[in-house]
């Protein structure tokens, strides 16, 4: 197959000089979001406040986000990080009746365990599917959910490996017993498809730095329109009131839908960065994206098989997002001496994850491989 993003590749200057393989943490900047940002900080310089614009900007990131997982625009809020978008759902949800129970996974990335954990002193008791040789079978959520299950939380995708999990199976499993299902999909977002509908998902958060191509600093939640007025975060603030600007200090009333999940002024420049992102990943399509990247995981999996090393990630490609993992020991150093030689991948604890995008080619993976190789052995 020839490369197919020949135009788009054009976007990211960066890769004239460096292989930049590292979108399971930050991808590569595009012109689009260095200009987006420039729009934002002109602006600024030359008009002073605009406070109607930017907020409109926001709004605009929030329906490329809800086109990009088949949602409705007011089924998404905005907060400053995917751990936090976690923390709101936690503070909404009540763990003091016979149902206290959140059913999480020992893959999933620390951050959001962590808000389950600090949830305990509301009541809730925190249960880890365990993985087997990195991975986690279908069977294992069967075990661990129960009809004292609140909520289930789960990495579509995971960090440390790219594992991408079935998301119609999984809410079919909490949704049989009861319990709602959160998806952390910070790992999928951008490069695998996600369709919050036919998925049948209660809660959803991706932040933007990672295959959504713009800056930290941003993330976006989905709640079900079905669910969202049942619930009242305490993690609030006053974009999350009917009106923001009525500015009555005694009322905490909730907007309608998943806005009441808004909290405070909202990331302006990272909404920029992120709507910019989000128009390319949605002109371009995922539907076009994923396929590409199963070819690169396809033969970054094959390729590092041949050169001997150990792969972390699972070899069934249905059961894989566009994240590959391979053993070794001294990750951080090697990621160190990579980005050294003009290669730049993710390290994360005891494995180096090759996590490239649509711009990148087949021979920037093998030539990372083959660094990889060098600098191990
Ligand atoms: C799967 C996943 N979830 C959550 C996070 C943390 O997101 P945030 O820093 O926005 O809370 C990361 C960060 O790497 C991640 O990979």
């Amino acid at each position: 197959m020839e490369f197919p993003f020949v135009k788009e590749r054009q976007y990211f200057p960066i890769l004239k000089n460096k292989i930049q393989l590292s979108s399971c943490s930050q991808s590569a900047m595009s012109l689009q979001v260095e200009a987006a940002m420039k729009e934002y900080t002109d602006g600024w310089l030359t008009e002073g406040m605009d406070w109607t614009g930017w907020v409109h900007r926001v709004e605009m990131a929030k329906q490329s986000f809800a086109t990009l997982i088949n949602a409705s625009p007011d089924e998404i809020a905005v907060l400053p990080s995917v751990s936090l978008a976690a923390s709101a759902v936690a503070s909404a949800l009540q763990f003091t009746t016979g149902r206290n129970k959140v059913v999480t996974t020992e893959m999933d990335f620390p951050s959001i365990g962590h808000v389950w954990l600090a949830q305990q002193s509301r009541g809730a008791q925190v249960a880890y599917v365990p993985s087997e040789n990195n991975e986690i079978p279908i069977e294992f959520y069967d075990r661990y959910v129960d009809e004292q299950t609140l909520i289930v939380s789960m990495s579509h995708a995971a960090y440390y490996n790219g594992l991408k999990q079935d998301l119609k199976q999984i809410s079919a499993i909490a949704h049989g017993k009861g319990a709602r299902l959160f998806v952390d999909a910070y790992q999928s977002a951008g490069c695998a498809a996600i369709d919050v509908k036919e998925m049948d998902v209660d809660f959803l958060a991706a932040g933007a730095q990672k295959y959504l191509l713009g800056i930290p600093g941003i993330a976006f939640l989905y709640v079900k329109k079905e669910l969202a007025d049942e619930l009242q975060p305490s993690i609030t603030g006053w974009f999350g009131r009917i009106d923001p600007f009525s500015f009555d200090v005694k009322s905490l009333d909730y907007a309608e839908g998943t806005r009441r999940f808004d909290t405070g002024t909202p990331p302006m420049i990272n909404a920029y960065a992120a709507y910019a992102a989000l128009e390319l990943i949605n002109q371009i399509g995922v539907h076009r994206i994923e396929p590409y990247l199963n070819e690169l995981s396809n033969f970054a999996v094959s390729y590092g098989q041949e050169k001997g090393l150990t792969i972390a990630s699972p070899l069934d490609l249905k059961r894989k997002a566009a994240n590959t993992a391979f053993h070794c020991p001294n990750a951080s150093l090697i990621e160190m001496k990579m980005r050294e030689r003009g290669v730049i991948v993710s390290a994360r604890n005891d494995v180096i994850r090759i996590a490239p995008h649509f711009y990148n080619k087949k021979e920037e993976v093998a030539l990372a491989i083959d660094m990889l190789y060098e600098l191990k052995s």
